[in-house]
């Protein structure tokens, strides 16, 4: 994770961004520390990135890279306002004994933003952020498979707000972020699939950390909350209103390095 010091909305690149709807800088702070808690109660250790002055998003580290085993494929953030957080994800991975990869050439890729595994497969969102063509050559580079899934909707411009997969054959979507043939390649492999209403989605329902059986969403969740105590996990809110205006929410503002729950190695 990455404290929210410089945190703020200078810039717009994707729909819930408004330089006119600016963060609280104190309660900013105050929901992030508040995450970090749930995060450690849910029994996680927290490494921290050092923040950076002039690079608002560094929060959201979701984005840095894509972790499998000892290696770490870097990011190459679409939007230039972003690009500046890339070496300071590249030192800090180095640093912490990964091996870093570079993304193909001439790809844009945001990291766990846009792939997550469920299983031994790697989900990939492409179109908004992330080119399906780099996704390709990720899945070589590590020889997994790569399931593409186009993002449809500007509102779920990563994958990570529309798609959360839980353990290997279970996993929370909002159908509205996918096509039919999206929707048919989640439906053919995941085999249990929580659907979340637009309204809970809007609140950034699926953009959820797992740790164990513990499910951590902002608050606003309650039909998703209840679905996943009827399946096994103990879901836990906590207010993140303050990442919404920058369009993320509490996976966003992590990085799993270990391994996601749902990851098969
Ligand atoms: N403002 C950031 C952006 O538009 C938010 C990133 C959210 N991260 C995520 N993994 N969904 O890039």
């Amino acid at each position: 994770m990455c404290p929210p010091d410089y945190y703020g909305i200078e810039y717009e690149i994707n729909p819930w961004m408004s330089t006119e709807k600016q963060a609280d800088h104190a309660v900013a702070l105050r929901q992030w520390q508040a995450l970090r808690e749930c995060l450690i109660e849910a029994g996680a250790g927290i490494s921290e990135l050092p923040p950076v002055s002039g690079l608002p998003d560094l929060v959201f580290t979701a984005n840095a890279a894509i972790i499998y085993q000892q290696k770490a494929i870097l990011a190459r953030f679409k939007h230039e306002q972003r690009q500046g957080e890339e070496p300071h994800f590249r030192r800090w991975l180095a640093n912490h004994g990964l091996q870093v990869f570079d993304t193909p050439s001439d790809f844009s890729f945001e990291g766990a933003g846009d792939a997550l595994f469920c299983g031994e497969t790697l989900f990939a969102g492409y179109r908004l952020r992330s080119d399906a063509g780099g996704h390709q050559q990720i899945g070589e580079l590590l020889g997994i498979r790569v399931l593409p899934l186009e993002l449809v909707d500007p509102y779920y411009y990563h994958l990570d707000t529309c798609f959360c997969p839980l353990v290997e054959d279970e996993a929370i979507y909002f159908p509205g972020a996918f096509d039919d043939y999206g929707r048919r390649v989640l439906a053919e492999h995941v085999s249990h699939l929580i659907p979340v209403d637009e309204s809970e989605a809007r609140s950034f329902a699926c953009n959820a950390v797992v740790v164990g059986r513990t499910v951590i969403t902002n608050s606003g969740c309650p039909l998703l909350h209840e679905q996943l105590r009827q399946a096994g996990y103990s879901p836990i809110a906590t207010p993140l209103g303050e990442f919404v205006k920058a369009g993320g929410s509490a996976k966003c503002l992590t990085l799993r390095l270990d391994g996601e729950e749902a990851a098969h190695w």
